[in-house]
């Protein structure tokens, strides 16, 4: 087994990138996603202007970002489908005022979201003012701009509403109760109208300077679950059972963490304005790893198969299929994909555990990987995050970190010629 272990600070891995939210990469929250710094270093590092990049777990679209800033093609994919507006958001080069991102609040034809439970989040003032918003934007706003105006409308959408906005869940709590109460004996339709040109200015800011940075124009393929709202589509994307129909040069991607976030869930009020039916969303929620379904047999590593054993001595059904259907639905992608990939695969992992037990995601990946032909080629992990969680498990003598512990790993991995 090759040592080449570097811990590094993945903040700092490249010079050039000022903060984690430069340019477009902050425009909306996302979980979970991955920070600009990482995606440059594999760049730079392993691929040259042209090439073809690929993420099939693309999530906010980090990679479509990186990719037109060093001239660079990719391919995302993913289960949600707010990853069509977050890449035409982000990657937005026409030139753009204020005045183009004027909505309106009293628009005649009022949108629903096709769920009923709807009420259940907004109470019936706010409904009646977002509905005719939306409405403006499902059906007077030009399609070119509609990823742009959105990103001010989510904000304020979820604002207004009993989800609790600092969690990304959606979950309605006491906080959010208050929040809505309070936000009703003010003048909240004036604020709100605020808040959208607050929040629209920011989006403008941070467009303008992504523009600066004159990015490239190059080709960038999306391929998410869509139901006629951004594409012409009806189709669930699941990473897992897709296959490249090109060759790429590197994969990169941050798949789902193991305690995984629940995107679909988290962003079902989103979906819903956008105009995906409840239906729909719910079907989607079904593909998510690692709550989809999947048979065994798909991986092949001795660590996944020893830490399998002591995941069944727990005696708890549901953490055993939790543990075998995400490293399956991994494996599945990767023996479906790894040979239309031409040099590099590069997995971002985060620390993970079922219950006491550590789950090393690089190691069983790493001996999938060796498995179907691939060979290491280095592993980072990162100091910061390894500090913060597990304090002083630094050893002085060595500067090294404690092996054992959970961290962020970059896991690279080469083709074998
Ligand atoms: C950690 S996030 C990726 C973050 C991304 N690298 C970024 O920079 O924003 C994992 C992503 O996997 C997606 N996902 C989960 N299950 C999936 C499936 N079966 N098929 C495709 N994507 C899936 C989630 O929607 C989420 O966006």
């Amino acid at each position: 087994m090759t040592q080449n272990i570097r811990y590094v600070l993945f903040r700092e891995l490249v010079g050039e990138i000022p903060s984690t939210t430069y340019a477009t990469h902050g425009l909306y929250m996302y979980p979970a996603k991955f920070i600009p710094q990482v995606v440059r270093y594999v760049i730079k590092k392993y691929t040259q202007p042209g090439d073809m990049l690929f993420d099939p777990f693309a999530g906010y679209g980090t990679l479509a970002i990186e990719a037109s800033l060093t001239n660079r093609n990719c391919v995302l994919w993913d289960l949600n489908p707010i990853l069509h507006l977050l890449v035409r958001a982000s990657l937005y080069t026409e030139p753009l005022t204020l005045r183009d991102l004027e909505v309106d609040f009293e628009y005649s034809e009022t949108f629903y979201p096709r769920w009923n439970n709807i009420g259940y989040w907004h109470p019936p003032e706010f409904l009646r003012v977002l509905t005719r918003v939306w409405g403006y934007w499902h059906r007077a706003l030009d399609d070119k701009l509609k990823p742009v105006v959105a990103i001010p409308l989510l904000k304020i959408t979820r604002y207004f509403s009993y989800s609790d906005e600092k969690i990304a869940k959606l979950y309605k709590s006491k906080y959010a109760e208050e929040k809505v109460k309070k936000l009703l004996s003010t003048d909240w339709k004036s604020k709100m109208q605020k808040m959208y040109w607050d929040y629209t200015r920011e989006t403008l800011e941070k467009i303008r300077e992504y523009q600066r940075l004159k990015p490239y124009k190059i080709n960038c393929v999306v391929k998410a679950s869509d139901w006629g709202v951004f594409t012409s589509e009806k189709r669930i994307v699941d990473s897992i059972n897709e296959k490249l129909d090109r060759e790429v040069h590197v994969l990169v991607t941050s798949p789902p963490y193991l305690q995984a976030q629940e995107y679909i869930r988290s962003f079902k009020l989103e979906l819903a304005w956008l105009g995906y039916p409840d239906d729909f969303i719910t079907q989607l929620s079904k593909h998510e790893i690692p709550y989809n379904e999947i048979g065994e047999g798909e991986i092949s590593s001795r660590t996944y198969e020893e830490l399998k054993k002591e995941v069944a001595r727990l005696n708890h059904d549901k953490l055993l299929e939790l543990y075998t259907v995400y490293f399956n639905s991994l494996a599945r992608f990767l023996n479906n994909n790894h040979e239309k990939v031409a040099s590099i695969i590069a997995f971002f992992v985060g620390p993970a555990k079922i219950r006491n037990i550590r789950v090393p995601i690089d190691t069983i990946i790493r001996e999938h990987l060796e498995y179907l032909g691939w060979k290491h080629e280095e592993t980072l992990v990162d100091t910061i995050v390894a500090r913060r969680l597990f304090k002083t498990q630094v050893n002085p003598a060595t500067g090294i970190v404690d092996d054992r512990i959970p961290t962020e790993h970059l896991l690279i991995m080469r083709r074998r010629i």
